[in-house]
């Protein structure tokens, strides 16, 4: 049904996150019915100068599909320039609040991470985080949330100062996405597949999240972040969360919460001496990516070119539990490369014993099931067959399914579902503080590692990545599956 009454107030209502994804995401909610236009309202906030005809016109530029959807919703947004640290603006948005009307409240910080605490802790100062009975107070937090695992920690207590647990929504707009939501269906739906999930038959994981553009205009951003903390403790890891869950209870947002929390919280500390071995990271050079020449990292605008920031990862881990003991997960994710792929692949074990003539275990393709989450969202597995003539010979073959030729998609943002959830308060797609945390936990032996020095590789823009790469999965005999 379409969601309760409410207003969502934007922090950082100018900016590129509001306008290319979370308007668009609201103007598809309306669209389909899910939004009420006349029981919501949106209130930007932000430090521009302007009024509520400027902000219209300035989002309607990103809503060029939204037809007579935007006519219904544009009379629904409003405007207040205020800046976020002075506690005047929350008062205002208290007051404006009142004046639209619903009790109901959604703040979305849509706003450098800097801002979060002093943004959480005013709107609670301001009372405008006492829920009743019938109106509930909800904070929608974008990432990225700390910068390693102690401000992590200490941007959690900030916020559950001034409010509980269940009224924090932390984005990880990987969860808005329809496959990653689709990984535990896939599995908890079909005996089949859990029947084999577990270290008696996969022998490893690789997850993948491959990007063909650079750093785009964020290279200040980017270069005090780099590829691990970008990606890593929070993209990737609900992916290997996806996969390596056991399964919940129900699908309850504490249950399943719970159970993604339990995997994260077993990856295994990598040791001090084990960086080298279990990691590799590089920096893009000049190259060519579909077909056009671009430049290096160091020249990109706001970098420091001297710098060590790395624009690719790869890592091996382990998931110290019964299900995956000895099972090694290989992520990697990275900018410039050869193809924009996000993809989990399940290799399984060989058969055990092959009874055909010449041929050995060893040499049967082993059987992978591939999870391929962009660009084209789909499920493949391979097997083997024989191919036809009157000599044995195996081949691969496979067995594909996409959701695009399944069934008929609208256009979605991914933000979608996550705004939806937030408005009727199912909290199962959103981070808890203890998956952040872990997470953090996990990969903060690297980080520490690579803050003492070390060598970042080279990798040419267009190509897979760095060899070190190659050497992190090819020392234990395997190999990654193809990019693209
Ligand atoms: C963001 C990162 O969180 O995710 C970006 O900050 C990255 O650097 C992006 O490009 C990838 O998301 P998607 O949905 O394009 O795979």
């Amino acid at each position: 049904g379409s969601a309760p009454a409410a207003t969502i107030v934007i922090f950082g209502a100018t900016g590129d996150l509001t306008r290319r994804l979370l308007v668009p995401a609201l103007a598809n909610l309306v669209r389909d019915d899910l939004i009420k236009a006349e029981k919501f309202a949106i209130l930007g906030v932000s430090f521009e100068e302007g009024d509520d005809a400027s902000l219209r016109h300035l989002l309607a530029e990103f809503c060029t599909d939204c037809g007579d959807v935007w006519d219904r919703l544009q009379s629904r947004i409003f405007y207040l320039k205020g800046d976020f640290t002075e506690g005047s603006t929350y008062e205002a948005v208290k007051a404006k609040l009142g004046e639209i009307g619903f009790a109901n409240a959604g703040f979305y910080l849509a706003v450098a991470p800097t801002f979060f605490g002093t943004i959480a802790e005013k709107l609670g100062a301001t009372g405008l985080l006492d829920e009743t009975e019938t109106a509930f107070r909800r904070v929608c937090i974008e990432k990225p949330f700390g910068h390693d695992l102690q401000s992590a920690q200490a941007l959690n207590a900030k916020l559950l100062e001034v409010m509980d647990e269940r009224q924090v929504y932390r984005i990880d707009h990987f969860l808005g996405k329809e496959t990653v939501q689709n990984i535990m269906t896939t599995r908890f739906a079909n005996n089949l597949l859990e029947a084999v999930w577990n270290h008696r038959y996969i022998d490893h994981i690789q997850i993948t999240a491959a990007e063909t553009v650079g750093v785009e205009k964020r290279g200040k951003y980017y270069d005090a972040t780099g590829a691990m903390r970008d990606m890593v403790p929070n993209h990737l890891f609900q992916l290997l969360a996806a996969v390596g869950m056991e399964p919940p209870n129900s699908f309850g947002a504490e249950a399943v919460r719970t159970e993604k929390s339990k995997v994260i919280e077993a990856i295994r500390p990598v040791k001090p001496g084990e960086i080298a071995s279990f990691s590799a990271r590089g920096r893009y050079a000049e190259g060519e990516v579909d077909g056009q020449g671009v430049a290096a990292y160091a020249d990109e605008p706001n970098v420091d070119p001297d710098g060590s920031t790395e624009t690719y990862v790869a890592l091996k881990l382990f998931v110290d539990n019964w299900r995956w003991a000895g099972v090694p997960f290989y992520l990697r994710t990275g900018k410039r490369l050869t193809a924009r792929d996000t993809e989990i692949v399940i290799a399984f074990k060989p058969a055990p014993y092959a009874m055909f003539q010449s041929t050995d275990a060893q040499r049967l393709p082993p059987n992978t099931m591939v999870i391929q989450i962009q660009p084209d969202e789909g499920v493949g597995l391979s097997l083997s067959a024989k191919k036809p003539g009157p000599r044995i010979s195996i081949v691969p073959v496979n067995l594909d399914f996409t959701y695009a030729e399944e069934f008929k998609v609208g256009r979605s943002t991914g933000y979608e579902t996550l705004l939806y959830d937030m408005l009727i308060g199912d909290q199962t797609l959103f981070q808890r503080a203890d998956m952040i945390e872990s997470g953090w936990a996990a990969v903060q032996p690297f980080i520490d590692a690579w803050s003492k020095g070390g060598r970042v590789e080279t990798y040419e823009a267009g190509s897979a990545g760095p060899i070190g790469a190659e050497r992190l999965i090819g020392n234990d005999g395997r190999f990654w599956h193809r990019i693209g």
